[in-house]
């Protein structure tokens, strides 16, 4: 398995192939961002296209009766497909971050739950702002639980915080920087067991794994569409909160959009019955065009074939990591139980950036490798199954034993830039 033989033959062999003919590509270029942008598919730009000369451009106005006002829930039902909902319990539009400020305060004014806020130390950034904001402007205690390692929870201290503080809990499905990912069933089960409730942030998880939210008990979750789901930069983001709760859950940013009937132009709030009571303003269109190619081609390739793949190329890259890379100063970020991680690998090395860097430059060895980087040192790849050949993790794994042994990465400085 260890051998380019075996990524030739699997290439080959592979039935979602012909799926990477629907994505742009550059030449020369291997795409393993892990995942905070997926590439554009094509007919995400033949209909973004059609959006701004025929609709913007011709129909104007009369465009929101005929094509926009609708777009959302259009949208919403191929995401409610994908993670098993009725297509009245999710909601396309806003940031991630916004749908998790929403639904965590209007949680905690439905007082459903204990006023506890909860997450832990793999929780990506901007919820853990977004939580400790929300629990200093309420006054409320919150805590995070911290784990010995950065690259896995710890779940007995998490089943422990939960049981003795219980109250509402935030977590990512798969953790953004190792690709752990937590037992959602298990931990849903828990919560409900200890009057609690997990708000899920899918966002490293939806379009890479199955998940099923009536199987898995799901109540209530947040995710961005750009990555797995290749939506394009910055585009909506999605909240489906389970139909026993809308109506107990009120929307703290009042808007227009959450109005029961925004062009009636009323003076006085009334919100709609519907999930639609936590619209806030005008949809973006265009962006929300442009992320339905993206759901359209998962839904096509059918999400358990895309994850059945993603743990075969998975387990290949890791045995060329344990072989080829451990043994040159890196190390396995990542769970080795396919189950217990999403679809990126991460490594990590001290000298990850340089490292990264000697990647993306295609004159090292004529190929630009793009990773992502984490800091201080991690390396995240992430494999999107619709595009991700066998032969790329083959290649990357040949370019970092390069970059190691020759001391390429020494010619490359250590200062980290903005966006990486
Ligand atoms: C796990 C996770 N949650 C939240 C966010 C923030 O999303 P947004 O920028 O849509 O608010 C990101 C962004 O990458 C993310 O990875």
């Amino acid at each position: 398995m260890n051998d380019k033989q075996y990524a030739l033959k699997k290439d080959t062999e592979d039935p979602l192939k012909f799926f990477r003919n629907a994505f742009y590509h550059t030449p020369n270029e291997i795409y393993l961002d892990g995942n905070s942008l997926g590439k554009l598919p094509l007919k995400a730009k033949e209909n973004l296209v059609t959006a701004v000369t025929e609709e913007w451009g011709k129909t104007l106005i009369s465009s929101w009766n005929f094509h926009w006002l609708d777009r959302p829930n259009q949208i919403a039902s191929k995401y409610a497909r994908l993670l098993n909902l009725n297509s009245d319990e999710i909601i396309i539009g806003e940031s991630t971050s916004i749908r998790l400020y929403q639904v965590i305060y209007a949680l905690l004014q439905s007082k459903q739950f204990s006023n506890h806020l909860g997450t832990d130390s793999l929780q990506f950034p901007s919820d853990l702002y977004i939580l400790e904001g929300i629990a200093k402007n309420e006054s409320l205690e919150m805590s995070v639980i911290s784990y010995s390692q950065e690259n896995h929870a710890e779940l007995k201290l998490l089943k422990k915080r939960i049981k003795d503080k219980p109250g509402i809990y935030c977590l990512s499905l798969v953790s953004y920087k190792s690709g752990y990912r937590y037992p959602l069933k298990l931990l849903n089960q828990w919560a409900l067991k200890h009057n609690s409730i997990i708000v899920w942030d899918f966002s490293h998880a939806i379009g890479a794994i199955t998940i099923d939210c009536k199987e898995t008990k799901t109540l209530i979750a947040v995710g961005c569409t750009y990555k797995y789901m290749n939506g394009g930069p910055g585009s909506p983001a999605f909240l489906y909160v389970h139909k026993k709760l809308i109506s107990l859950l009120s929307n703290p940013i009042k808007g227009w959009f959450g109005h029961r009937s925004p062009f009636t132009f009323s003076s006085q709030f009334n919100p709609s019955q519907t999930i639609e009571r936590f619209g806030v303003g005008t949809p973006s269109i265009l962006s929300l065009t442009a992320i339905e190619a993206g759901v359209d081609l998962i839904l096509e390739a059918g999400i358990k074939a895309i994850e059945q793949k993603s743990i075969s190329q998975s387990n290949y890259f890791i045995s060329l990591i344990e072989a080829q890379l451990l043994p040159i100063g890196f190390t396995l970020e990542t769970p080795l139980h396919p189950y217990e991680r999403g679809s990126h690998v991460s490594i990590s090395h001290k000298d990850a950036w340089p490292i990264c860097q000697a990647l993306l430059d295609e004159k090292v060895r004529g190929v630009k490798i793009i990773p992502d980087f984490r800091p201080p040192h991690f390396i995240r790849f992430g494999i999107t199954p619709l595009y991700t050949q066998y032969i790329d993790l083959w290649d990357t794994v040949q370019q970092l034993i390069f970059i190691v042994s020759s001391n390429t990465y020494k010619n490359y400085s250590d200062d980290q830039p903005v966006v990486t």
